[in-house]
């Protein structure tokens, strides 16, 4: 519940868009937060009020004189308590409004009468985005300290192909978490590894692991949002790349070494989260091996190399963090782990739950002794985790 106890007022005006406002506001209610809608006129035309106000489970406004409100000030209630003012879509004439300071409805009053801060996802044609008049106005909503989301480029209702259409649901979801999340790590780098990695056999077989890589990409995405630059090593999985972090793509051990090693150095955290193998095959067929070749084919293993160790080894590398998945003991094998490897944090997990799951439990070895974060979601354990980091590290709240 990344959003939880927080105020949000959901604007939403006129454009094909407006249907993914539905999902938007789901989103924001499973993670959490209070939400409220304000529609514009424009917008009821796409998407009825009762959509919002089922899945809000809060009226929703669209009219200046809803009498509803005790005192007819629909456009001062709805925004004082708020915690964040969000608009998505946000059409070419709503920002022209807004960047004018107009305010000749519920949605453009509350706008310009709001307290807290807004962030408006823009939707509109590829051409309206980019004619000069729409440009000047988001460069005064930049300068206003409106935050922006998108617009991203795609297929668009019209059938044309450009920038405008409207960032997706989980990206404006990720926006408003990375709003709230104080920036802890603000000037930081953080290099990451995450995922299994795939030592091949032959062609097309190879040795595998169930790493989801899910734990990776969620502490990659929460030190992004405390405010540092994030670089992903990654093993292959199929996860989307989180928002505003470098992922370089890396299949075998070896291949995550050569990616991880010039970067570390320059790096000031490196978390290790990726399931490495242990091991490579010594001699990998360029072609398929066939049953037919005579016995069943013995394969020989070479160790790989302990990216984590050498990292840690680094003179004046980075605060190294590793995780340890243990099916037993798992205070003593950590213990022993941390000690061989030189690391000030490793991260142990039971994996009586079995390896990819969305949630997880951890327990956290460092100088400090033993703590252990009750079972949460991965995003959730994720944020303790770099708060943790955070203060291990002595990285402050950056100043507003
Ligand atoms: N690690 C690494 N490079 C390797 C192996 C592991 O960077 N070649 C990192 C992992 O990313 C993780 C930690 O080291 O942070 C895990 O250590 P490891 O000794 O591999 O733990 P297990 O795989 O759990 O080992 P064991 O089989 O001995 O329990």
């Amino acid at each position: 519940m990344e959003l939880k106890g927080k105020r949000i007022v959901l604007g939403v005006t006129g454009g094909i868009a407006a249907y993914k406002a539905a999902e938007l506001l789901r989103l924001l209610v499973k993670a959490g937060a209070e939400v409220r809608v304000a529609m514009t006129e424009g917008a009821t035309h796409f998407v009825t009020a009762t959509t919002f106000q089922a899945l809000s489970g809060q009226p929703v406004f669209s009219d200046q004189w809803d009498a509803r409100m005790a005192n007819a000030m629909a456009h001062i209630d709805l925004s004082r308590e708020a915690d964040l003012l969000i608009v998505a879509p946000a059409s070419a004439d709503f920002l022209a409004r807004v960047a004018n300071g107009l305010a000749d409805s519920l949605l453009t009053t509350m706008t310009l009468a709001r307290a807290c801060p807004l962030l408006v996802a823009p939707a509109m044609n590829r051409q309206m985005w980019e004619n000069p008049a729409t440009r000047r106005n988001v460069a005064r909503l930049q300068a206003d300290g409106i935050g922006l989301i998108g617009p991203a480029c795609g297929e668009q209702a019209c059938g044309e192909l450009g920038v405008g259409r409207m960032a997706e649901p989980a990206e404006i979801l990720d926006a408003v978490a990375a709003f709230f999340t104080p920036k802890r790590l603000a000037g930081k780098k953080v290099l990451l590894t995450a995922g299994p990695t795939f030592e091949a056999i032959d062609a097309v077989r190879g040795i595998t692991n169930l790493s989801s890589g899910r734990m990776g990409y969620a502490l990659a995405r929460a030190a992004r949002h405390a405010g540092a630059e994030v670089t992903l090593v990654s093993g292959p999985v199929a996860l989307p790349t989180p928002a505003g972090v470098e992922r370089i793509d890396a299949r075998s051990a070896l291949e995550m070494q050569a990616a991880v090693m010039p970067r570390a150095a320059a790096s000031d955290i490196f978390i290790a989260v990726a399931a490495v193998a242990e091991y490579r095959v010594a001699q990998v067929a360029g072609h398929k091996l066939k049953k037919d070749a005579g016995g069943i084919p013995a394969l020989e293993l070479v160790e790989n190399p302990d990216i984590l160790a050498a990292v840690a080894g680094l003179e004046n590398g980075p605060f190294c963090v590793g995780f340890a998945a243990e099916s037993h003991d798992l205070e003593k094998h950590a213990q022993a782990k941390r000690q061989k490897k030189k690391v000030p944090l490793l991260v142990g997990n039971l994996i009586a739950d079995g390896l990819g799951g969305e949630t997880n439990r951890l327990v956290l070895f460092d100088d400090r002794g033993i703590h252990h974060l009750p079972p949460a979601s991965k995003t959730a354990l994720a944020r303790q985790l770099i708060e943790h980091i955070a203060d291990l590290t002595g990285a402050d709240d950056a100043p507003d």
